[in-house]
């Protein structure tokens, strides 16, 4: 297992904990139409081999700011889920959570990352798009909450040359989240 990113203070990313289920549900609230229960997430945490899960804290107070995770299905890296606390939007910390899934997944050896997004989600769209994931279907009235429809989007790992090209993306993204303090 490759270690999770390590991003300028005071942010910091490790593995999602039981202990942070209340924290995770409290952002689910209010960043979903409906939220998780703690039961999924225990699943998740607790007996899910294929479930890779983190959490983005403030190191000072490990106060729970945002999270994600994936599961790795053969080669095939699928995001499951991105939030950040809405009081923490805007400062590169989703794309800083996106960055993280990819760089675990590639040190998984997946061969392509998938996700499913909402159809009215440009926000989450768009960070996607910057890292070149590209739509490739969608699922009809997927979300059972709203009977909204999901986006199918992937990118390609290219043997490896875009988990090179991440590089690049952690260097620009680190400098600017240091130049933001
Ligand atoms: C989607 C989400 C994780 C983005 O997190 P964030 O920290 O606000 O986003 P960032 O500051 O990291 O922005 C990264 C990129 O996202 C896109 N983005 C972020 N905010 C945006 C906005 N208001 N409008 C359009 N694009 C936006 C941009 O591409 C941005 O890159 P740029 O700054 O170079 O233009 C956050 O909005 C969220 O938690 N939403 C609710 C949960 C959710 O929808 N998760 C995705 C489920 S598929």
């Amino acid at each position: 297992m490759v270690d999770p990113l390590s991003p300028p203070l005071p942010y910091q990313l490790r593995p999602l904990q039981l202990a942070d289920i209340d924290a995770v549900l409290a952002i689910e609230a209010q960043s979903f139409p409906s939220a998780a229960r703690a039961s999924l997430y225990r699943h998740e945490l607790s007996e899910n081999p294929l479930a890779f899960y983190q959490a983005l804290v403030l190191g000072d107070t490990n106060t729970l700011i945002g999270y994600a995770g994936f599961w790795m299905m053969a080669d095939e890296a699928h995001i499951s889920i991105i939030a950040v606390d809405p009081a923490w939007r805007g400062k590169r910390l989703g794309e800083l959570l996106l960055l993280n899934m990819l760089w675990l997944a590639c040190g998984q050896q997946a061969l392509l990352a998938t996700l499913e997004v909402r159809r009215s989600n440009k926000v989450a769209q768009k960070l996607y798009e910057k890292y070149q994931f590209e739509y490739v279907g969608e699922r009809r009235r997927y979300y059972r909450d709203t009977g909204e429809d999901a986006l199918l989007m992937t990118v390609l790992f290219d043997s490896g040359s875009y988990c090179q090209r991440l590089d690049q993306y952690r260097i620009d993204l680190f400098s600017c989240l240091l130049g933001a303090r």
